[in-house]
């Protein structure tokens, strides 16, 4: 989604912006834009198109002198992707700039109101309502700071504002409301950016704003207000991690990079919380009177988050005995769930900023569930609203298309699982112990997935399948759940029209599509399971599907029997060889990707946070 950065202070504002907005690309844009002020004059340059294109008609900035700014890469949601459209945008009369990151519902009213005072409008977007509104208040005698406040009382959607006064030099006032916004506390100089990395070279001195936030500031001054107006200190956070966890490090690809990391990351996630034989789930507090009232749990997310949550059904429910519900958040807000003291709701997200997520969240606790998020970032919004939190630590995660968060949370879920086990029972000491020695297994075992020959093979198979046209994912139980996240990626980055079904639901109405030289992708990794996913494979491949199988290694020569390729991973137990299922498959994706010329990191219309419903 849109990426907003502001800066005041002694140095050129537009090189400023313009490298924030580089380490902001990752979040999906189709235009950029940058406004300084240079004495009191709002200049203002943008384009559609990459940053770059920007960047060099600036001459990295040069071109646009002034101590004071705001940047923006926008991804389009009211009107096409455009000069016009793009912002930062500027008020009728030229006297206020904004950026924006969100939606304002109510815009359509608003433009209506403020056309019948006088202004006018040059862009088809929401966000151009905010400045005219903004100026409107100020034209009629309000300050800078009231005009925004009283301005944003009437904004109904989600915003993240960066705002310039053609007659404040040297001030920036921002706004938080649903949509993510920090604040970077620098020397002589101070900032605001979506993300941090766009920080990190500035600053590792940070706050997160809250919902209904409000800040002005200039270079040696920073005043925090709350949705109230009232006045409220925003101590700074320090960032421990280095910029260089958001760079490439050598790899050609940020999502290459991400799925060489997962070894690491899982360890991360995983190592603090296996303490002496026992699962410590920091200060997550799960009792086993409170387990036991518990009737349903819900696992609730977006995209792969949400397919993270299809596998906690498998292993919930086996491990745990508890009926457990996964739900697309975007559903799950409307859907009227039954819900009460006696649920649980676990919030699957990696940015902790997902809008229908958040909103599923916001649900659950009116409703009187006690809610638990599964969160990497760190001080996002998911983070602090749900009761307890357990983090992923998985680093930065730059590509859109997620590898070592969706990791790493399943990971916490067995973690999670294998606690509720324990405190209800519902394993004997000797699996509890067996689960455990593999849990501890799980980073090395991810390790030799990585192998040179396994990712050899896999760039050997995409270059002989990048030209199909369709490509179908099927497995049994984890094996169906790893499918949809497979077809996902395959989807995301390699363009690639792709299908997950549960092996046995073919023959119910999709296998009508097999045809000569179809791909089937079919996993056959849980060995209770093995020969009926055979079956099914033979059902595709008599009717024309080339096959490219997955097993683990013990099962390796029975399943080369019937596939076209065939790739090994090391075994684990069943419930967790969906952590090493999903590595080959991404990799799949990538050269699949790779091969078929497609920008891997910036897949198109993607955005790596969605902040919009
Ligand atoms: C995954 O590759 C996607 N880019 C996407 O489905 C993502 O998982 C989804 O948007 C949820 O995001 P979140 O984890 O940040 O909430």
């Amino acid at each position: 989604m849109c990426g907003i950065v502001g800066y005041t202070g002694g140095g050129q504002a537009a090189p400023i912006l313009l490298d924030g907005l580089e380490k902001l690309e990752y979040r999906g844009y189709d235009s950029a834009g940058v406004c300084v002020q240079d004495g009191g004059g709002l200049k203002v340059a943008k384009a559609k198109g990459r940053l770059s294109h920007l960047s060099a008609l600036l001459e990295g900035g040069k071109a646009l002198q002034g101590t004071t700014g705001i940047g923006h890469t926008r991804w389009a949601t009211h009107g096409a992707p455009s000069d016009e459209n793009s912002h930062p945008h500027i008020a009728d009369s030229g006297k206020i700039a904004v950026v924006h990151n969100g939606i304002i519902e109510n815009y359509q009213k608003l433009k209506e109101r403020l056309l019948a005072a006088g202004k006018r409008f040059h862009s088809e977007t929401d966000t151009e309502v905010a400045a005219n509104l903004i100026e409107y208040f100020y034209d009629q005698g309000f300050d800078f700071k009231m005009s925004v406040r009283k301005a944003v009382e009437r904004l109904e959607g989600s915003y993240a504002l960066g705002i310039l006064c053609r007659d404040c030099p040297g001030v920036v006032i921002a706004v938080k409301h649903e949509s993510p916004l920090v604040f970077g506390f620098g020397k002589g100089c101070n900032y605001i950016a979506s993300d941090v990395p766009a920080l990190l070279k500035y600053t590792r001195e940070v706050c997160y704003l809250s919902d209904g936030d409000m800040v002005l500031f200039t270079d040696r001054e920073a005043h925090f207000f709350d949705a109230a107006g009232d006045p409220v200190v925003r101590t700074p956070e320090h960032i421990g991690w280095d910029a260089s966890a958001a760079e490439k490090a050598g790899y050609p690809h940020f999502m290459l990079k991400e799925i060489y990391e997962q070894p690491k990351a899982v360890r991360d996630t995983l190592s603090p919380r296996l303490r002496d034989g026992e699962i410590a789930l920091d200060d997550v507090r799960l009792p086993a009177d409170y387990l036991r009232s518990l009737r349903r749990v819900y696992a609730v997310a977006c995209g792969s988050a949400y397919y993270v949550g299809v596998q906690s059904k498998y292993i919930l429910e086996k491990l745990c005995k508890l009926p457990v519900e996964p739900v697309l958040a975007s559903e799950f807000r409307y859907a009227d769930p039954v819900l009460g003291e006696d649920t649980l709701v676990i919030i699957l997200s990696q940015s902790g900023e997902t809008a229908d997520t958040l909103a599923a969240l916001r649900e659950a606790k009116a409703r009187g569930a006690r809610t638990l998020a599964i969160v990497n970032v760190v001080g996002s919004s998911i983070a602090r609203l749900a009761d307890d939190v357990l983090y992923t630590w998985a680093g930065p995660e730059i590509a859109v298309a997620t590898t070592k968060a969706y990791s790493t949370q399943l990971a916490v879920v067995y973690l999670l699982a294998l606690s509720i086990a324990r405190q209800l029972g519902t394993v004997d000491g000797a699996r509890f112990e067996a689960l455990y020695a593999q849990l501890e297994r799980l980073p090395d075992l991810l390790e030799q997935v990585l192998d040179r020959r396994t990712v050899a093979q896999l760039q050997y198979d995409a270059s002989r399948y990048f030209h199909n046209r369709d490509v179908f994912y099927i497995g049994r139980k984890l094996d169906s759940a790893t499918c949809l996240e497979g077809s996902l990626k395959l989807k995301e980055i390699a363009y690639l029209h792709s299908e997950a079904y549960a092996a046995g639901e073919l023959k119910h109405g999709p296998i009508s599509l097999i045809e000569d030289g179809t791909l089937v992708v079919a996993l056959a990794t849980e060995p209770a399971m093995f020969d009926k996913t055979v079956s099914n494979i033979r059902e595709v491949k008599s009717r024309g599907a080339e096959v490219l199988g997955l097993t683990i290694e013990r099962l390796g020569e029975e399943l080369q029997k019937t596939v076209d390729s065939a790739l090994l991973i090391p075994e684990t137990d069943p419930l967790f060889q969906p952590s090493l299922a999903i590595v080959p498959l991404q990799l799949f994706a990538y050269y699949m990707a790779l091969m078929r010329g497609c920008d891997v990191d910036k897949p198109r219309n993607l955005a790596k946070s969605v902040t919009v419903e």
